[in-house]
């Protein structure tokens, strides 16, 4: 009989294994699917974006903003860092401190697989587990493969993202099980859809990208934008839509870098047309198709002042009404989850029912995009680990 059951072989509940191990704590993970870590392998388009360098407390969304602090604390980026160092995994800062494996995510795997058989950990893979509860002083489970007991329990079974990967709302149960909140999901990390309007004016312009700054709900991010064939995508558009609720309005800055009426002024005195002017900036077909759509059919030349002031602002407030977003499918992450009001933010572990910890993206806590999301991963399990 397991010290400590772990239900979810993700990043959170490995780190929260070992960490639990290395006590000396005997502990037994419970993986419905027939692999550990089915997230980490296809992160970062294979090569695992598996921590920021600077990941700290304002690369988080959360009810309350306080909570990660701890866990971030008692493991930072840096420990994490020189475990894949002390692994031999060579890595490299792709930009603003994301650090990515040089070859492929599965040497992440590789390295958590091997911290768990030196802390002793058990893994169970194909092993469901359907009922849960507490008998007295022990936590009882049924699961596919048999029944168990615990002493512990910790709950790292995620959010709602891709469901094709055995994505599940089992932690949201749990939680509802043992009396404790769960804050509104939706998904995080997504692309946005057009309207049908929008649709027909911009499909065309699939696979172009623009540096642009996109704005939301008093939120800003300055990436890059992804026009694609259903809608806007691209690092800053992925970022936002953590931000955005159902029926939100999105401005987008298409000329982050310059003054658009000091540029549209220019150009008319010049006597040159809108999307030359313009095309100096954004490509061409960007620039083109936005035109035709947002500016009134006048010569430029004949603009007036108040005219060429509307075409600036509409520039740098360009105001986009998304019909919806791609969804949990295509989601990295979900906004939302178990209240972390009822927990410690010390040790994750339950102020009401002695020994249940929730971890990793099950709790309301989400990271931006860029490595943050493994990053509370590792720290949110580490400080379970150290007292499950
Ligand atoms: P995670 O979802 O990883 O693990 C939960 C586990 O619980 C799963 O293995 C699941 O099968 C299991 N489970 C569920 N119900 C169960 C049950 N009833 N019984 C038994 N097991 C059960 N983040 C980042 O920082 N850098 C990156 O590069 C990326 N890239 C990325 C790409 C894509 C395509 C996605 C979808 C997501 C990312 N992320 C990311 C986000 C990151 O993958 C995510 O935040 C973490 O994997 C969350 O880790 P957890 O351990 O909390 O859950």
């Amino acid at each position: 009989m397991p010290d400590v059951i772990v239900i979810g072989a993700g990043a959170a509940g490995l780190m929260c294994a070992i960490e639990a191990g290395k006590r000396g704590r005997s502990v037994l993970v419970l993986e419905r699917e027939d692999k550990i870590g089915k997230k980490i392998r296809i992160s970062g388009g294979g090569r695992c974006n598996f921590t920021n360098r600077d990941s700290n407390a304002k690369n988080f969304l959360s009810e309350n903003l306080h909570f990660c602090k701890s866990a971030l604390a008692q493991y930072s980026p840096q420990d994490f860092i020189a475990l894949v160092e002390s692994h031999g995994i060579a890595y490299h800062e792709k930009k603003l401190g994301q650090l990515f494996c040089d070859k492929t995510s599965e040497e992440i795997i590789r390295m958590l697989e091997e911290e768990c058989r030196c802390a002793k950990v058990e893994i169970k893979t194909s092993c469901e587990v359907k009922h849960l509860a507490k008998n007295g002083e022990r936590f009882t489970f049924v699961t596919n493969k048999g029944e168990f007991e615990s002493e512990s329990l910790v709950i790292a079974t995620g959010g709602l993202s891709i469901p094709q990967m055995g994505a599940t709302d089992f932690g949201y149960k749990i939680a509802k099980q043992f009396g404790l909140g769960v804050v509104a999901c939706r998904p995080a990390l997504v692309p946005f859809l057009w309207n049908p309007h929008d649709l027909k004016a911009y499909v065309e312009l699939s696979g172009v990208s623009v540096d642009a700054k996109v704005r939301c709900n008093d939120h800003e991010f300055r990436e890059n934008i992804l026009f694609t064939h259903r809608g806007l995508s691209g690092p800053a558009i992925l970022q936002i839509s953590s931000y955005w609720k159902n029926d939100g309005i999105i401005f987008i800055d298409l000329l982050p870098e310059s003054d658009a009426m000091d540029s549209l002024v220019a150009g008319c005195n010049k006597g040159s047309d809108l999307v030359t002017v313009l095309s100096k900036f954004l490509p061409k077909r960007v620039v083109q198709k936005w035109v035709a759509e947002n500016v009134p059919a006048k010569t430029f030349s004949h603009c007036t002042g108040k005219d060429l002031k509307a075409i600036a602002d509409k520039l740098h407030r360009w105001k986009i009404t998304p019909a919806g977003t791609e969804g949990y499918g295509k989601a990295e992450v979900t906004v939302g989850g178990v209240n972390t009001d009822e927990f410690s933010s010390k040790t994750m572990e339950c102020k009401k029912v002695q020994g249940l910890f929730f971890i990793g993206e099950a709790l309301d806590v989400t990271g931006h995009l860029g490595g943050h999301n493994f990053q509370w991963a590792w720290s949110s399990g580490f400080a379970a680990g150290r007292a499950a």
